[in-house]
C-alpha cells in the first residue's frame, strides 16, 4: 500500500532551492567529480587509507543476495581504530569529547589519551568479571562518559554488545538481553532527565529477574539513588574499574575478521518482536566515518556535535564511532534540551563554538515552538553544517533551522538512512549539492537506490512515487536479524526479489533528488523513533481490561506522527479519562514511555471485514480526521462512523 499523505507542499518546493557556496565548495571534502570516481575503486581506497588494519583485506566485497560481506580478509579493531592509534600518531592531547551532563557545571573534557586510559581500565575491569572475546553484553544506561568507555572496551575485547536506549522499559530490556543471550550487563543506579532521576538500576532489576542468562552486572554510579545490589550478580562500576591497569599493552586490542558479529541494534518491525539488526566491524567502521567525512565536512579542527541519543543507532554510527575514527572532536549532551532552560542547546553551541550540528527534525520544530529568541540570546556563528536525520522535514522546519540557527548561510544536509543501513545512504553533500529543502538529495557514492511501483517496475525521475529500495550492497549494511534468516528475508527481500526493500515511499523528481515520504508498512515514526503498531497492540491487550486494540498513525505537527489507539475493552464496558490514563501508563511500562499512544478511543466495536480483519484504512481515516473511505467491505458499515464520532470529542494529550 502506497503512502496516502503525499506531501503537497514538497511540489512547490522544488523550484525553491539553495546552490552550494563557491566559497564552502572551494575547502569542501568532497570535489567537484566526486560523484563521477568508481565506486569499488572509492569503497577500496576508503578503506585502505581510513582504517588501520592488524591484516589488510584481500577482497573488497562478496555479495550473494541477499547477504552481502566487505573487506574480506582482513583483521582490525573497532576501538583500535577509534582511539589508540590516535594516541599513537600524537593525537592525544586532542579532544575527543567536550561532555556535559545535564545538571549545569557539570563537564569534563576527555583528550584521545584520557579517552584511551579510561576505555583500557573499562576493559580490564570487565575482563575480570569474565567478559572476552564472543561474550554477549547488554548495555543499558544513559548518556554518560562511561557509556562511550564502555562501548569501546567491548570492542576492545571482541565482546559483542546491544545497548538498550535507556527510555525502554524491563520488558523491552529482558527481551533484547534474552534474544542475544547476554550474560552480562552494563548500568548505571540512574540517570538525569529534565532534572529527574530515572531509577535505571530497578528497572535493570526487573529485567534481569526475566532474563536468566544474564548472571552478572556492572552498574556505574551516577545520581546516587538507592538501589539494590544483588550480591554475587551486581557488581559497582568503580570496585570492578578503578583500581586496573590504563596502560594500553596491559590490553590490546583484540584482531577481529572484518565481518565479525560487532553488535545488535534491536528495531520494531511489523510484528510484536522487535528484530536483532545485525552489524559486522569492518564495513560498518568504513561506512560510518566515511560518510561522515564528506557529509559533514569534517576537518581537524570541526568541533562536532549529533544530538541524538547513544541509544540509538544515530548515536552508535556519528557519536561514537564515525566521528572517533575520523579523530572528531565532538560534544556529547546528557540531557534535554530544555533543562534548566529552553537554551541549553544554543548555549552548548556557543561555549563550546561548535561547527557542526546533527539532530532531528522533531526537535528542529521544537525549537520551532519555543521560538527563534533562545537561540538568539547565543553566538552560533561557527556552525558551518547543520544536518537533520530520522524523519522526514518539512521544508518550514527546514527552512527556519537554516535561517535561525544557521544564520540564513549553512548548508542542511537531510540525511536519509535506518538502523539496517548502519550509514547515511541518500544525503547532500554540502560543498555540491544544490538543496531543497525537503528532499534528502542525491545517494551517496556507490549507493543504487531506486524507486518501483506495484509490479516492480522501476518509475523514471519525475513520474511518481513508488517503493525505495536499494539495489546494490554497502558496506555498513546490515548481514541480516539476529538467529532469523526467514525474517530477514521475509521483511527486506521478498516483495521485490533481489533488491533491499527500506519500507519506505518516496519519489525522484526530474533533477534526480530523492523525496522521501514515510513508512509504507506498519510501523510509525514518532519523534524520529521507529514504533511498531503491533507490538503496541499487544502491550495493549496485554492489560486485563482490554478486549480488542487497534493502533494507527496521524500526522503531528511536532513528532512528525502521533500514536492514535482504538480499544474495545472487555464486558461492553465504556472508557473514561482514568482508564486512559492508566492504559497509556500501561504501554510506558510494557514499551517505554515513546510508545505512549497520544490518544485511546474507546469504541465497543472495531471496524471489520467480513473475514473478521481489521480495517486499518478507515482506522487511519478516522484518526487523521478524513472523510472515510471505501466502507462497503465492512461486516458492519456503522461501527465506523460511531467510531469517528467518538474520535470527534476526544482529546488530545
Ligand atoms: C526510518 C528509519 C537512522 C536514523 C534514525 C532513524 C525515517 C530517517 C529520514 C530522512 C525521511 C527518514 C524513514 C526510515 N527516516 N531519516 N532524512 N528523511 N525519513 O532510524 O529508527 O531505523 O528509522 O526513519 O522512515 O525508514 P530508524
Amino acid at each position: 500500500m502506497m503512502p496516502e499523505t503525499t506531501n503537497i507542499s514538497n511540489l512547490m518546493n522544488e523550484q525553491r532551492s539553495y546552490p552550494p557556496s563557491a566559497e564552502f565548495t572551494a575547502q569542501a571534502n568532497a570535489q567537484p567529480g566526486f560523484y563521477d570516481q568508481d565506486p569499488d575503486e572509492f569503497w577500496e581506497r576508503e578503506g585502505r587509507e581510513r582504517l588501520s588494519w592488524f591484516t589488510p583485506f584481500s577482497t573488497l566485497k562478496e555479495w550473494n543476495p541477499p547477504y552481502a560481506k566487505w573487506y574480506l580478509g582482513g583483521k582490525i579493531n573497532a576501538c583500535y581504530n577509534a582511539v589508540d592509534r590516535h594516541v599513537e600518531n600524537g593525537l592525544g592531547d586532542k579532544v575527543a569529547y567536550y561532555w556535559e551532563g545535564e545538571p549545569v557545571d557539570d563537564r569534563k573534557t576527555i583528550t584521545y589519551a584520557d579517552l584511551q586510559r579510561e576505555v583500557v581500565k573499562t576493559a580490564n575491569g570487565f575482563a575480570s568479571l569474565g567478559i572476552g572475546k564472543g561474550t554477549h553484553v547488554g548495555v543499558y544506561m544513559g548518556m554518560v562518559p562511561e557509556l562511550v568507555y564502555t562501548m569501546l572496551a567491548l570492542t576492545r575485547l571482541g565482546a559483542p554488545f546491544t545497548v538498550v536506549f535507556g527510555g525502554f522499559s524491563a520488558d523491552s530490556l529482558s527481551g533484547r538481553l534474552n534474544d542475544m543471550q547476554c550474560t552480562h550487563l552494563i548500568t548505571q543506579d540512574g540517570s538525569y532527565r529534565r532534572g529527574k532521576v530515572f531509577d535505571l538500576k530497578a528497572t535493570a532489576d526487573t529485567a534481569m529477574d526475566a532474563a536468566p542468562s544474564t548472571t552478572t552486572s556492572i552498574v556505574l554510579k551516577r545520581c546516587s539513588n538507592d538501589v539494590v545490589m544483588h550480591e554475587g550478580r551486581d557488581h559497582w562500576w568503580h570496585d570492578v574499574v578503578d583500581g586496573q591497569s590504563d596502560d594500553p599493552a596491559s590490553r590490546p586490542c583484540e584482531p577481529m575478521d572484518s565481518e565479525d558479529l560487532m553488535f545488535l541494534m534491536y528495531s520494531s518491525g511489523t510484528t510484536g518482536k522487535p528484530k536483532g539488526v545485525v552489524h559486522s566491524t569492518a564495513g560498518y567502521l568504513a561506512g560510518t566515518s566515511t560518510t561522515h567525512h564528506y557529509i559533514f565536512d569534517i576537518k581537524p579542527d570541526t568541533v562536532y556535535w549529533c544530538a541524538a541519543d547513544i541509544g540509538w543507532i544515530t548515536g552508535h554510527s556519528y557519536i561514537v564511532f564515525g566521528p572517533l575514527v575520523n579523530a572528531t572532536t565532538s560534544v556529547m549532551y546528557e540531557g534535554t534540551p530544555d533543562f534548566p532552560d529552553k537554551d541549553r542547546w544554543w548555549e552548548i553551541i556557543e561555549r563550546y563554538k561548535v561547527t557542526v550540528l546533527y539532530c532531528a527534525p522533531t526537535a528542529i520544530r521544537t525549537h520551532m515552538k519555543w521560538g527563534p529568541e533562545y537561540a538568539q540570546k547565543h553566538d552560533l556563528s561557527t556552525l558551518k553544517v547543520i544536518g537533520s536525520v530520522g524523519e522526514p522535514i518539512n521544508p518550514e522546519a527546514w527552512v527556519w533551522y537554516r535561517d535561525h540557527i544557521g544564520g540564513g548561510r549553512t548548508p542542511v544536509v537531510d540525511t536519509w538512512w535506518q538502523t539496517e543501513n548502519g550509514m547515511v545512504l541518500i544525503t547532500p553533500l554540502p560543498g555540491l549539492s544544490t538543496l531543497k529543502p525537503g528532499s534528502a538529495s542525491k545517494p551517496f557514492i556507490g549507493i543504487e537506490p531506486a524507486v518501483l511501483d506495484d509490479h516492480g517496475e522501476e518509475i523514471a525521475p519525475g513520474a511518481g512515487a513508488g517503493y525505495l529500495v536499494v539495489k546494490k550492497p554497502w558496506p555498513a549494511m546490515l548481514r541480516g536479524l539476529y538467529n532469523d534468516d526467514a525474517r530477514y528475508k521475509d521483511t527486506y527481500w521478498s516483495r521485490f526479489p533481489g533488491v533491499y526493500m527500506a519500507g519506505d515511499g518516496a519519489r525522484v523528481d526530474a533533477d534526480g533528488d530523492y523525496w522521501l515520504m514515510g513508512r509504507i508498512d506498519d510501523v510509525m515514526n514518532v519523534s524520529g523513533h521507529r514504533l511498531s503498531t503491533i507490538e503496541i497492540e499487544s502491550a495493549l491487550v496485554d492489560h486485563p481490561d482490554v478486549a480488542e486494540a487497534a493502533v494507527t498513525a496521524r500526522a503531528d505537527a511536532l513528532t512528525g506522527q502521533a500514536v492514535v489507539a482504538f480499544v474495545t475493552l472487555k464486558g461492553g464496558r465504556d472508557g473514561s479519562p482514568e482508564k486512559l490514563a492508566e492504559l497509556r501508563d500501561h504501554v510506558g511500562k510494557v514499551i517505554g514511555a515513546i510508545a505512549k499512544p497520544a490518544n485511546i478511543v474507546f469504541t465497543p466495536e472495531l471496524p471489520k471485514t467480513r473475514s473478521g480483519k481489521i480495517m486499518r484504512r478507515l482506522l487511519r481515516d478516522v484518526a487523521e480526521h478524513r472523510p472515510l473511505g471505501d466502507t462497503t467491505t465492512l461486516a458492519d458499515p456503522t461501527v465506523v462512523s460511531e467510531i469517528a464520532d467518538r474520535a470527534a470529542v476526544g482529546k488530545d494529550e
